[in-house]
């Protein structure tokens, strides 16, 4: 994907607000606790490498992705010791290669485990593999269910020396809810799925940002913290934040082409939007080939603290905005961030379109480059 160095828009991340975030959250988790950083998914649309390293500044545990390539990027990059734990099942024949760079793999089957144990054997070096065994408290997506399996599959790992236990996690489908009572159900089935193994493994870990931030009194050794760590509220508008979170993240471009309407004037695909006589409209350089989906048409967007509304349809590079007067070419407008006291928040954008915040923030595209700075 090309990257659009030659055009004003730009993705700015504060990794300031990162490492604050961490900080806030660390002061607010039990001290035993260890934080691991969710960077799957390019951190969540934010940049993995720069994300990481300013998780790792601020004294994070390890960090947590969804598929091995994300393991590997951050191993290539100088994460050569960190704890790194792929939190999706990985494809049996990448096994070796996770032992033999120190990754920690999910397991989710003892099946899983007895095709992997030939593939490990053939190794030269004597690493186990790190497992993390996934039970399904509810979530219904991966993870062992029965007391006996988790029993087989901790057997299993015991008598071959190729497989370390390290981890056992679950992962809970309504936290960022108002009714607890899945939660409180899901944390009863864990707890007794963990004691019915043999020996306790090294990490116990449930919680995702939205346990983290409303149900932190829940036992275990780590926390998997993602959108909090990038400054979002895990439930958009659901619960408020016990406390606050800076997010890390602006979306800017600047005004490319400015120009005054007559009444009638056609704007856009299907023509559909008529402007009013002496309306005036700019033309911006983003559009849905950038993740600014065409159903963010009805989200204002900042221009000098004017909340300007989308004229016409997203097109795929570019789209058009009403101004309430002329500005000049070259005047920035504000997407996502603030803007002179306004500010437009993924989350509350993405609970009028009827998403989640996570999906606006992952789908800003590869054609917009990432500028990094440190306000901390
Ligand atoms: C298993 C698991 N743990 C933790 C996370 C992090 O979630 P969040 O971004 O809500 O903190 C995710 C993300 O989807 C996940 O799949």
């Amino acid at each position: 994907m090309v990257r659009g160095v030659h055009r004003p828009t730009v993705a700015t991340i504060d990794l300031g607000a990162i490492k604050s975030n961490i900080k806030t959250i660390r002061s607010n988790i039990k001290e035993h606790k260890k934080l691991l950083a969710v960077v799957k998914a390019d951190g969540y649309g934010h940049g993995a490498i720069p994300i990481a390293n300013a998780a790792k500044e601020a004294g994070v545990d390890g960090f947590c992705v969804a598929i091995l390539d994300e393991a590997i990027e951050l191993r290539d990059s100088g994460f050569t010791e960190d704890f790194l734990l792929v939190m999706g099942v990985t494809e049996l024949r990448d096994v070796a290669l996770m032992a033999d760079l120190n990754i920690s793999a999910t397991a989710a089957s003892t099946e899983w485990l007895k095709d992997a144990l030939p593939l490990l054997k053939l190794r030269k070096t004597t690493n186990p593999l790190r497992i993390h065994l996934a039970v399904d408290t509810g979530m219904g997506r991966i993870g062992l269910r029965t007391n006996e399996e988790i029993l087989a599959f901790e057997e299993f790992c015991n008598e071959h020396e190729e497989l370390h236990l390290e981890g056992i996690f679950t992962h809970f489908a309504t936290a960022d809810g108002e009714d607890d009572r899945q939660v409180e159900r899901q944390y009863a089935t864990f707890k007794e799925q963990v004691a019915s193994l043999k020996q306790r493994p090294e990490i116990v870990h449930l919680a995702n940002s939205a346990m983290t931030l409303w149900h932190e009194d829940f036992e275990t050794d780590a926390v998997r913290v993602g959108i909090a760590m990038y400054g979002y509220n895990p439930s958009d508008k659901t619960i408020q934040l016990p406390y606050p979170l800076k997010p890390a993240l602006t979306l800017e471009t600047e005004l490319s082409y400015v120009k005054q309407m007559h009444k009638g004037d056609t704007i856009s695909y299907g023509a559909r939007y008529r402007a009013y006589e002496g309306e005036w409209l700019a033309t911006l350089p983003i559009g849905y080939a950038d993740g600014w989906r065409r159903d963010l048409g009805g989200q204002t967007l900042l221009v000098e603290g004017h909340r300007c509304p989308v004229r016409g349809v997203i097109c795929m590079d570019q789209c058009m905005i009403s101004l309430p007067k002329e500005f000049p070419i070259g005047t920035k407008v504000t997407l996502l961030g603030e803007n002179n006291g306004e500010i437009n928040n993924p989350s509350d954008m993405a609970v009028e379109i009827g998403t989640i915040g996570y999906e606006i923030l992952c789908g800003i595209s590869g054609r917009v480059p990432r500028n990094y700075v440190d306000n901390e």
